[in-house]
């Protein structure tokens, strides 16, 4: 009786991806996920390039589409409301996610949830796990970097963020200096397994007089200095050891910060500290992030690989958890993107 079909649609960035989620009053089920990316030409450019990722979007969405409700094995009729970032992200690709919901939207006269992108990335943990709030997310991904104190789905207050470049864009960029490929995470991780964290000797920034405060532009300066000096056959030849102690330099810098919104902003002691802490967007999935974590915190939860890069699925699963941000027929209609959180 009280069963809601949520299409989840995500667009912000250069990911287009779909979900069908089927939620009723005891339980929460993906029917179908599906994902687009566009690595490949962002191979091409070394990083994302606006007007492509809105076209690559607006090419990726109709296949998509289809096969994300021949998987779930519904029909469009069968939708009782859609989920869609609205904000933050890239408005060009955004504008492509909203579009397709107001298209859906005017088919039935369905409401729609304006997703916020870094509201889901934390809550994504929920579609594994329950966690119970208050707790303390770790938002680490391609655009953002931010400790946040989440007291609901939709209540959350920053306790701590970057002044520069996110994590994954220190690794990203990192990547690039090193010439490993783009995305650079996923390969820097596993370069690093066979390397040796503490062969070279990267900076970590405190920023003592900031609590919270974070910056990771220092990080990639000091990496292409080292690479500079090096010949071409020597970074070769070090490659997983520079990868290690690159990636242990981010790791560790995200780790110092923790511990001190633990001390200084939440005044607990870390040891004691038995908050849930929970760790969401790409760099989620970093291998040695999540052993430092795990290791130094007490309550530590990991968001699945699956739904830590941007995926319809935290979008959708976002939606089911605030009924009331549901914006009905018509009004639905005049949604707008927003670049900002
Ligand atoms: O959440 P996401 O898909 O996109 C944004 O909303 O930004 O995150 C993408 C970022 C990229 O910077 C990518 O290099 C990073 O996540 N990433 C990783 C790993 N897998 C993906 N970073 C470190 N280690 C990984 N295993
Ligand atoms: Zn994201």
């Amino acid at each position: 009786p009280n069963k809601r079909i949520i299409l989840g649609v995500e667009t912000s960035c250069d990911d287009t991806s779909l979900c069908i989620l089927e939620v009723t009053d005891s339980s929460s089920k993906i029917l179908s996920l599906n994902s687009f990316n566009q690595d490949f030409l962002l191979m091409k450019w070394g990083g994302v390039v606006p007007e492509l990722a809105a076209r690559s979007h607006v090419k990726a969405l109709p296949p998509l589409l289809d096969v994300t409700f021949k998987e779930a094995g519904i029909s469009p009729e069968d939708i009782t409301e859609v989920a869609v970032t609205t904000h933050p992200g890239l408005v060009g690709s955004l504008l492509t996610g909203i579009n397709l919901a107001k298209t859906f939207a005017m088919m039935r006269n369905l409401p729609i949830v304006p997703v916020n992108h870094l509201f889901a990335h934390l809550e994504a943990i929920h579609l594994t796990e329950e966690v119970s709030y208050p707790y303390l997310g770790l938002l680490v991904s391609g655009g953002h970097t931010a400790f946040m104190w989440v007291k609901g789905p939709n209540e959350m207050d920053v306790l701590g963020n970057t002044l520069d470049d996110a994590a994954g864009e220190a690794f990203d960029k990192g990547g690039k200096l090193l010439g490993v490929g783009y995305p650079a995470g996923r390969i820097i991780d596993d370069l690093a397994k066979t390397g040796d964290r503490k062969k070279f000797d990267f900076p970590i920034s405190y920023m003592r007089d900031r609590p919270g405060k974070m910056s990771f532009s220092g990080l990639k300066t000091a990496l292409r200095v080292k690479v500079q000096s090096m010949q071409p056959e020597e970074v070769k030849a070090e490659l997983p050891h520079l990868c290690a102690s690159y990636q242990e330099a981010i790791v560790q810098s995200l780790r110092v910060k923790a511990d001190e919104i633990i001390e200084k902003i939440l005044e607990k002691k870390v040891n004691g500290f038995t908050t849930p802490i929970v760790i969401g967007g790409g760099v989620a999935c970093n291998s040695r992030l999540k052993e430092v974590f795990k290791e130094r915190y007490k309550n530590v939860h990991v968001v699945k690989p699956i739904y830590c890069t941007d995926n319809a699925g935290m979008v959708a699963n976002w939606a089911s958890r605030v009924p009331d941000l549901q914006v009905p027929f018509p009004e639905c209609l005049s949604l707008d993107a927003r670049s900002r959180y």
